[in-house]
């Protein structure tokens, strides 16, 4: 039976999650964060380099997020013991010997579009995950948008993308798609891409047609259960590929920080900087065309299938996938984690469904 990982508040997965942006946290500064029920220390020494810990003090629980930064280390603010970021102390004022007891948890951190991550666990086996169209350009624009909150887990409302049925029903977008799976494991990573034919039911849907070619693709980029990539406008003519992110965390309420971010390459010269921007725009534009609608679903959801259509492939592989994912040491240990009300795939009523795909790497039609 897979682990109970899809819509269990009590797991975090392991995987990158958004800290903040780096502009935020400049050299010789350290913030205290509430991440995924934790309490997280994360300072930039002057060398530059984000570290993050526990942030509670193994002195006396003092939270270092109100300490100041000396060097590379994190320094409390009550009694002065100062910390490397392998949490290790390494200076307590009062006398030369450092107790055993005084070191913090680590974690690995990164900085990628523009923004500091963070990994439960002292090392990371993989990076924050990438766009293919953008892989090898060190030089992207981003731009994030205000984070909002939705009322459900986040693994409920990452799903919004590759549920196609709601496409018709909710945006009233008429478009059939094929759906096509694959599964990168090792680097925590799923892919679905859509394709289909763009309609012809209305004349801006022609004059589209006419405009951008007679197809179209989308993709949806999950990584590590917390993290999804989305690129639209694959496949067409006049635009490049649109890339978007959606960043979320658990909160302790049970509902879902998210934190939309746009990125696009960047581009040589004045009239590239506004291409650029345009690309930007028009990718928060699409977002927004989307996101209301879609908020209404999530704000008011108590996810529980019971019957699920074949439509509903997408869905049924991406809970798979979710359940494969490694528990992190955040996932809450007070209670049996794998004991709780929450989504185990294999007994819900799909039968039909899981019987007729495999796991990953296959083309299957969509509807
Ligand atoms: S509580 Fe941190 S040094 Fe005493
Ligand atoms: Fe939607």
């Amino acid at each position: 039976m897979s682990q109970a990982i899809f819509n269990n508040p009590k797991v975090v997965a392991r995987g990158w999650y958004f800290v903040c942006p780096s502009v935020d946290l400049l050299a010789g500064h350290v913030q205290s964060f509430d991440l995924c029920g934790q309490r997280i220390a994360v300072f930039r020494g002057e060398d530059g380099q984000v570290r993050a810990l526990d942030a509670y003090c193994p002195h006396m629980g003092t939270d270092l997020g109100i300490g100041d930064v000396v060097g590379n280390h994190v320094r409390c603010f009550f009694h002065y013991w100062a910390f490397d970021g392998a949490g290790q102390c390494q200076d307590i004022p009062c006398q030369a010997q450092i107790p055993t007891g005084a070191r913090l948890p680590s974690y690995a951190t990164a900085e990628q579009y523009g923004c500091i991550w963070i990994y439960p666990d002292e090392v990371a086996p993989v990076g924050v995950a990438e766009f293919d169209e953008l892989k090898g350009h060190d030089d992207v624009i981003v731009r994030r948008d205000r984070p909002l909150t939705r009322h459900c887990h986040h693994h409920i409302c990452m799903m919004n993308g590759i549920d196609v049925q709601h496409l018709q029903t909710v945006h009233r977008l008429p478009v059939d798609l094929e759906l096509s799976l694959q599964r990168r494991a090792e680097e925590g990573l799923i892919d679905f891409t859509l394709t289909g034919d763009l309609p012809q039911n209305s004349w801006q849907a022609r004059l589209g047609r006419w405009l951008l070619g007679p197809t179209y693709t989308y993709t949806m980029r999950y990584a590590y259960g917390c993290l999804g990539l989305l690129t639209l406008m694959k496949g067409v003519r006049l635009i490049p590929p649109l890339h978007m992110l959606y960043a979320y965390r658990p909160l302790p309420s049970g509902e879902t920080w998210v934190q939309p971010i746009y990125v696009t390459r960047c581009r040589p010269g004045l009239w590239g900087w506004v291409v650029s921007q345009l690309l930007l725009l028009l990718t928060q534009l699409s977002y927004y065309a989307l996101r209301n609608a879609d908020g209404q679903i999530y704000d008011n959801i108590h996810f529980d299938p019971k019957t699920l259509l074949p439509i509903d492939q997408p869905l049924v592989e991406y809970m798979r996938y979710i359940n494969q994912l490694e528990p992190s040491r955040w996932s809450r240990h007070d209670v049996d984690a794998m004991d709780v009300d929450a989504m185990d795939v294999d007994a819900m009523d799909v039968t039909n469904i899981a019987n007729s795909i495999s796991p990953c790497s296959t083309n299957t039609p969509a509807s």
